[in-house]
């Protein structure tokens, strides 16, 4: 699978990467930001929206439902005219979420009480994801279903016309899941509650309380966190300013972490604890990381995030950091690629139901860029130290695959191929020119 015309890229070994950058928008906080401002009533105005393919599907998506929502081109601010709670319109046509998991399942959490049918679809990496796990708690509100085999997209859902909120107890460590479920809750009367036995990106929670909803956060008799919302509260518009995205600046901070003479400063980086597992795991292994200016902006903390060049050493990362670092683990073994030792990785099972499988995309790349490995069901070991490069990587449809692994290109012996570049343009849009603005290169390869 690769875009419809796919464009190869090669990155080259690339000694002193230097500079001061920001790196586009949170890809969670602009989804959230679109949709609550969707449903808000009044403007909500915001400031930061990654402007990748999959957050553009979510305005797409949101204008499709009869939301009016305008870019102001003077200074890249999104204007949201909420429509309130239960003022969605039916869509005219099949809503194409792309690329992205988050907009469309947050997008069915969000329309699953309201009293309209709606059909939903996306790229072929969306359409083999699985959705069971949104489809069988929205279904406990009286929504209903009509999937494609497998309980895939494409599929129509028809909202509940007499919603009933719902306990849920969370399968997966998943904050869609959780969101999906928190969203239907707004339009369901009463009490919505989800437990959560292990933490995930607290994004929708802490939005949601920003937006004026009925949020109460505890925790069960087990431990797990528990998070309630009441519905029928009108969400407020607000002013949203939305931070650099730590998972797009994982590439420049590994990078500078991994080439020689490096140092890269990145700054505005959201930091919220949920989120940071990678900058944990760098630092356990040997990595040269400072943060500075740390500051709330947003109702988030944010600060200044510096890296430069390690050597690193293996180290087991635990599985129970898998959540705070979910979408970090291509770059990870990367970056493990390059440290002293073996390096593993556990708890992965989740990475086999992103934008691809991205375990065995890891594996299959660094098989092809001569690294010693070795995976099971849901880990993987590196041996690192030096890489050869030279291989050929391919994407699957797959944004990180592809950046992780022109990452790898910048400090191997030979340069590193990936099968198509244009997939980054989901979360990154630029990143070549970005990457390149700190000194590394790249060339078209086909
Ligand atoms: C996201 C949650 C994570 C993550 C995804 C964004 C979100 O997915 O991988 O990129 O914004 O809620 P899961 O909830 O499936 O773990």
């Amino acid at each position: 699978m690769s875009s419809e015309t796919p464009h190869p890229l090669r990155s080259a070994n690339s000694p002193r990467l230097k500079g001061r950058v920001k790196v586009p928008g949170d890809k969670s906080i602009s989804h959230r930001a679109l949709m609550f401002g969707a449903m808000a009533l009044g403007e909500t105005v915001i400031t930061g929206l990654l402007e990748g393919e999959d957050v553009i599907n979510t305005a797409k998506a949101m204008a499709a439902l009869g939301v009016r929502l305008e870019r102001w081109n003077d200074d890249a601010s999104w204007h949201v005219n909420g429509v309130g709670l239960g003022g969605f319109q039916p869509p005219a046509q099949t809503i194409d979420f792309g690329n992205s998991g988050t907009g469309a399942r947050l997008a069915m959490g969000l329309l699953a009480t309201s009293p309209l049918s709606a059909r939903m679809s996306g790229d072929a990496s969306l359409r083999s994801r699985p959705m069971g796990r949104i489809v069988t708690p929205l279904e406990g509100f009286g929504t209903r279903f009509d999937t494609s085999d497998g309980g895939r997209m494409p599929l129509t859902l028809h909202g509940a016309q007499h919603p009933v909120p719902i306990e849920y107890r969370l399968p997966v460590a998943s904050a869609q899941v959780k969101s999906a479920v928190l969203l239907a809750g707004l339009n369901a009367p009463g009490a919505t509650t989800v437990i959560e036995p292990e933490p995930t990106r607290d994004h929708t929670e802490r939005m949601l309380q920003g937006f004026g909803a009925d949020i109460d956060i505890g925790q069960a008799d087990d431990g797990a966190r528990t998070i309630t919302v009441t519905g029928h509260t009108e969400l407020q518009a607000q002013v949203v300013e939305v931070p650099g995205d730590p998972s797009s600046a994982a590439f420049a901070l590994v990078a500078a972490i991994i080439s020689d003479d490096s140092e890269v400063t990145v700054e505005n980086m959201l930091l919220n604890e949920t989120r940071t597992g990678l900058i944990v795991t760098l630092e356990e292994m040997g990595g040269d990381i400072t943060v500075a200016n740390e500051r709330v902006s947003g109702g988030e903390p944010v600060a200044d995030v510096t890296a430069r060049s390690s050597g690193l050493s293996g180290i087991v990362v635990p599985a129970a950091r898998a959540p705070s670092m979910i979408d970090e683990y291509p770059v990870l073994a990367v970056a493990a690629a390059f440290a002293d030792g073996t390096t593993r990785l556990q708890g992965l099972h989740e990475l086999r139901v992103k934008e691809s499988d991205r375990l065995a995309a890891v594996a299959a790349g660094l098989k092809a860029n001569g690294v010693a490995h070795d995976t099971g069901d849901d880990w993987l070991e590196v041996t690192g130290g030096r890489v050869a490069g030279g291989g050929t990587v391919i994407t699957h449809l797959d944004h990180r695959i592809a950046m992780a692994f022109l990452v790898m290109g910048l400090a191997s012996d030979e340069p590193v191929t990936v099968d198509d570049g244009n997939v980054m343009a989901t979360s990154f849009p630029g990143f070549r020119e970005f990457m390149e603005g700190l000194g590394a290169r790249f060339e078209d390869a086909g």
